[in-house]
């Protein structure tokens, strides 16, 4: 692929004009959307606003002046289409491990089967594993008979036969980047009577999503990764409208009342969406949230899709063929209907040559053991980025410069 071929590239792009929403900093390439997506100037100003003048000036008032009180509302509604879903199904609220415990106690409730069974993928992203751990150890001291089964994933579907009564699964795989086929296991799950929560931490912003039409029943996602929302940005949970009516919120406060303003004594929860607040939204980091949303608007989801892929495929067929790159295996899926927006290799060294990388300007993911993770956002990244990323971790290679001892030093965060 020549220079020129690249420039072809970013000069078709359709959604090369979007960069200019964003505030990275120079010689940067950041391929790390997928972790702590990038600070938009609408989230910069927005915050400044919401500090200095409605918090510094309205005060108190701004709950209604400045409509925060309805924002874990309207951030949903923002989030709907960007993962296929008609108004009325997504709360923006919380964290992915919280809304998570209370999608896996809602879907088990009013379940009577001798033992109840969440069934989950031995590779999920671990604090969802965690949480329904806790969930299940709960129901044990309880006297109620519960398991988490976990397998491996090439036997979901015969797993899926076996009498469960939950399947928990996340759509990207956080190390791979494998996607599972939603609608296939959907259907099959709901075929075996088990209702199904997906995780959309790393699909929501990048990928061609449609939970209403995969009859999905509920899911969670993360605000702070492609949907660019800020470090520790709240989460959203999507519940099926045909399920609202009968969720039981296990954690139940004042936000999710119908009359919160009443302080009844008694809980009421409110009716839809609503009821599976808790407590007070976080205004700051949800108002970055809303404002970084309005960088999808005049996008369609394909696009998004469409462009991530092909940056990955140029990563991809830059690496391919050249020798300086052997060491690498790719651990994702070659096929690209196979993989969400990233890609990830196995190196021995896979720590040091990340933080080579990141020294040069290339700011990528590790994660443990050998991976080395690279995000591919199609709204801030170019084709000239991708393929200088690629010629950055082929000098790295073919100078051993990663070896130098200051690259092996972890922080507490990697
Ligand atoms: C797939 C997946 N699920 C859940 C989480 C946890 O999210 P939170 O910190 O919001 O609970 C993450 C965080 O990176 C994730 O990647």
């Amino acid at each position: 692929m020549t220079e020129d071929d690249i420039m072809k590239c970013d000069t078709a792009d359709p959604l090369a004009t979007h960069r200019r929403h964003f505030e990275l900093p120079a010689d940067t390439i950041y391929l790390n959307g997928n972790s702590l997506g990038p600070l938009s100037t609408a989230s910069k100003q927005r915050v400044r606003e919401v500090v200095e003048s409605q918090w510094g000036n309205d005060l108190i008032s701004s709950w209604n002046k400045h409509k925060w009180i309805d924002l874990p509302v309207t951030v949903g509604e923002k989030i709907a289409p960007l993962i296929g879903a008609a108004p009325g199904q997504v709360l923006c609220c919380d964290s992915v491990s919280v809304n998570l415990f209370k999608l896996l106690s809602a879907a088990l409730t009013g379940r009577r089967s001798e033992r109840t069974v969440i069934l989950s993928q031995r590779d999920n992203f671990p604090s969802d594993l965690y949480i329904a751990e806790g969930l299940i150890t709960l129901l044990r001291e309880h006297g109620i008979s519960a398991e988490l089964r976990l397998v491996a994933a090439e036997n979901l579907e015969e797993s899926i036969a076996q009498s469960a009564d939950v399947l928990l699964l996340t759509h990207v795989n956080f190390r791979t980047g494998r996607v599972h086929d939603m609608q296939r296991l959907t259907a099959l799950a709901h075929d075996h009577d088990l209702q199904v929560i997906w995780d959309l931490s790393h699909s929501a912003g990048v990928m061609a999503l449609a939970l209403d039409d995969c009859e999905v029943d509920f899911a969670v996602g993360c605000g702070y990764k492609f949907l660019n929302g800020g470090p520790g940005a709240p989460a959203f949970l999507y519940v099926a409208s045909r399920l609202q009516a009968k969720l039981q919120n296990p954690l139940q406060g004042w936000m999710g009342h119908r009359h919160p303003f009443a302080f009844e004594l008694e809980y009421a929860p409110d009716v839809g969406i609503n009821q599976l607040q808790t407590g007070t939204p976080c205004i700051l980091s949800m108002s970055a949230l809303d404002a970084a949303l309005s960088c999808f608007e005049g996008l369609t989801a394909i696009q998004l899709r469409e462009k991530s892929l092909a940056l990955s495929a140029m990563f991809m067929s830059l690496l391919e063929g050249d020798p300086t790159y052997e060491s690498l295996t790719l651990v994702s899926p070659r096929e690209s209907k196979q993989r969400g927006a990233q890609l990830s290799f196995s190196h021995n060294d896979a720590f040091p040559i990340s933080q080579a990388l990141i020294e040069a300007g290339v700011i990528v993911d590790f994660r443990a053991p050998n991976l080395i993770r690279l995000g591919f956002s199609p709204l801030f990244l170019s084709f000239g980025e991708v393929a200088r990323s690629a010629a950055i971790l082929k000098q790295i290679l073919l100078e051993g410069r990663f070896r130098q001892e200051r690259f092996s030093v972890r922080a507490k965060v990697t």
